[in-house]
């Protein structure tokens, strides 16, 4: 039910939940100090940069930038709205949202996500009630059984029946009085051609809902119960269903996941229900899509090993070279905030015998044989080795091609040592001198070093430090480190962990002096905010202080740059006290007074070059200067 969210409820919600709760459950996190650090899930790293304050409840990441509260989080990592955001950390903690009836204005307002999600959970209801409770139910149910299915996977599942009329379901939200324009957006109903009415997408057919993390029905896929065709039909994308970014059974399996360490990436709805049925709960399947960079890069929340399951060969070698051309696009498109780099992820390919699924697999041998196989699984490189092996063979015109095929996968590794090690590898398979391999990974690492020189030149984004693979790190947004100066930087750290101080800023105007403009605007921004903290108590644990300070602030900034800024400079690990600040204080006035000298010198050289244009600028500059002068010195009588 869509609902309004109050004041009361959001600040509850930010008094009981905690940033390192929530963002354990994606990101894999350490203690160091009085933070915790992970890999960053926004962009590739080899070392955790991503860290989280629990004393001020906001997390940033020393690589990329982004930086914000529990709710930024939640937002950016799952996509997904404010709201969303709120609902979800409520269900978590067991806070009730209470329900508020929605006037008409207010219905028509409630986002369309959530309407969506609405009419897909009553679709579940309906399909669910038609598999238990019809004649039509009894028939796919037997279907079901036959399967291997058992009520209680079905069940944990919510499968269901879609029943064999055109309309069932149009009729079903006709009488519930929801517009079909919404349905149809919803991709369970479709437009007749004549635009005269709409029918059910889904007739006669086993339905497999799909959810998301928060077990919100994001889709459905659907299967028919003969050999008719198409076999698999599947909701299309709308506004909540995105299959490049969804896995099936994900919201099932996430804790196992976490426990083990690993996960299981299988291709089918069956073959998930029955990977999940046999225990191996750690399991996954993709939606009638192939892997991507953006399912990795989910996964990698949960588990540090992913095992691709494949019925044939060729399956596996077409999906271990798609990782491989994950990594590869990854590198050239440096501009991408989302990279993968494998070595973060051991990922396996496993290929089951004899063109089994893990269904049928698992129906005949059980999971303990699923388990031995999966031990034995081999890695990308070593998987596409031995499969160009046995498709060349070793002889002469084979090793040839078998060096020729692999050259570019192994050019994609970008760990020197991993590199030099599979290269010996492969020599020694096939036995052939490791300078021959060599040579030929050379020529490809060069050709891809060119091609990017020249792609980022056409994009007009040059790369001067570019060296190979492993500096596509060096290209990316501002850190914090460039920008401003470190003494501004510092004053804004200041203001942002003791904002005690914030009045003596305000009274100094200090901010007068910066010279970057936009930690000038933060600043400012920051002074404006004061008067919500200026009845907080001083204490000597920094907690309860900074805790709301710099995460309510985040709440207030809707710009991602300037937010991951602040989530910078409040993260620092700084212990202020008013003696402490008042010295960083006197250094800033200092050097602007110092500047001040420069200036002088500067003129005198402008006049010695009968630089007149400069002079008249830098005469301005000196009056402005000695307006701010007066004003300090103003300012710090008054403070005495
Ligand atoms: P498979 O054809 O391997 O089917 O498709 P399956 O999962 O083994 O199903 P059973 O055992 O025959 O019942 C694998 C996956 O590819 C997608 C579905 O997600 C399916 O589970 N698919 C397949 C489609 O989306 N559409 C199709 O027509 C076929
Ligand atoms: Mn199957």
């Amino acid at each position: 039910m869509a609902t309004i969210i109050s004041e009361n409820t959001i600040s509850e919600i930010k008094n009981t939940a905690d940033i390192v709760d929530i963002v354990s459950e994606f990101v894999l996190l350490k203690k160091a100090g009085r933070n915790f650090v992970g890999l960053c899930p926004f962009h590739s790293e080899k070392t955790p940069s991503f860290t989280v304050s629990p004393e001020k409840q906001i997390f940033y990441c020393f690589g990329c930038g982004v930086g914000g509260n529990l709710f930024s989080f939640l937002m950016k990592h799952n996509g997904i709205s404010f709201p969303e955001a709120v609902k979800m950390i409520a269900g978590r903690y067991g806070i009730e949202i209470p329900d508020q009836k929605l006037s008409p204005i207010q219905e028509k307002r409630m986002s369309e996500r959530e309407s969506l999600f609405d009419v897909n959970r009553k679709a579940l209801d309906f399909f669910r009630n038609v598999l238990f409770n019809s004649s039509e139910g009894k028939r796919a149910m037997a279907y079901l059984e036959k399967r291997g299915l058992e009520e209680k996977t079905i069940c944990r599942f919510n499968l269901g029946y879609a029943p064999s009329g055109w309309d069932t379901l149009v009729h079903f939200f006709l009488k519930k009085q929801v517009p079909p324009e919404l349905i149809e957006k919803s991709g369970l109903i479709v437009s007749k051609k004549n635009k005269n009415g709409f029918y059910d997408r889904f007739r006669n057919r086993i339905i497999f809902p799909i959810f998301d993390v928060n077990m919100q029905v994001i889709g459905f896929g659907g299967r028919v119960l003969d050999d008719s065709l198409p076999k698999y039909l599947n909701s299309p994308e709308t506004d909540v269903y995105n299959k490049s970014r969804s896995l099936y059974g994900l919201h099932l399996a996430r804790q196992k996941c976490r426990e083990t360490g690993s996960v299981f990436i299988a291709e089918g709805y069956l073959d998930l229900l029955s990977l999940h049925q046999h225990g191996i709960e750690n399991s996954v399947a993709t939606l009638g899509t192939a892997l991507t960079a953006d399912h990795i890069r989910l996964l990698k929340g949960y588990a540090d090993r992913m095992i691709l399951v494949y019925d044939s060969d060729q399956a596996g070698i077409r999906a271990a070279r798609r990782c491989i051309d994950i990594f590869w696009k990854e590198h050239v498109n440096f501009r991408k905030e989302d990279v993968f780099r494998k070595e973060n992820v051991d990922t396996r390919i496993l290929v089951l015998t004899d063109g089994h699924d893990p269904d049928s697999y698992l129906l005949e041998f059980g999971a303990e044989a699923f388990f031995n196989a999966a031990k034995k699984a081999p890695g990308i490189i070593s998987f596409l080795m031995e499969s160009a092996i046995k498709k060349y063979g070793i002889s002469v015109e084979g090793k040839i091609r078998i060096v020729s095929e692999l050259k570019e996968t192994l050019a994609a590794i970008d760990d020197g040592v991993a590199r030099s090690l599979y290269i010996k590898e492969l020599a020694e398979l096939i036995s052939i001198d490791e300078s021959a391999v060599l040579e030929k990974v050379r020529e490809v690492l060069v050709k891809k070093k060119n091609d990017i020189r020249r792609i980022n030149r056409s994009n007009g984004f040059p790369c001067p430090n570019f060296k190979g693979p492993d500096n596509s790190n060096k290209c990316r947004e501002k850190t914090i480190s460039e920008i401003g100066s470190r003494l501004e930087r510092q004053i804004i750290s200041m203001m942002l962990q003791f904002p005690e101080i914030l009045p003596e800023i305000d009274r100094r105007n200090l901010l007068d002096n910066f010279e970057d403009q936009l930690l000038k605007s933060i600043g400012q921004t920051l002074l404006t905010l004061k008067g919500n903290f200026q009845s907080r108590v001083l204490s000597t644990q920094p907690t309860a202080r900074d805790c709301v300070h710099a995460s309510e602030i985040m709440s207030r900034i809707d710009d991602k740059e300037i937010r991951g800024i602040i989530a910078a400079l409040a993260i620092t690990e700084n212990f202020w006290d008013n003696e402490g600040c008042m010295k960083l204080i006197a250094q800033f006035e200092d050097s602007r007074n110092r500047s001040g000298s420069d200036l002088l010198r500067k003129i005198k050289a402008a006049e010695a070059a009968n630089d007149h244009e400069l002079l008249m600028r830098l005469l301005e500059e000196k009056q402005k200067l000695a307006v701010i002068n007066k004003q300090q010195k103003l300012n710090q009588r008054g403070g005495k």
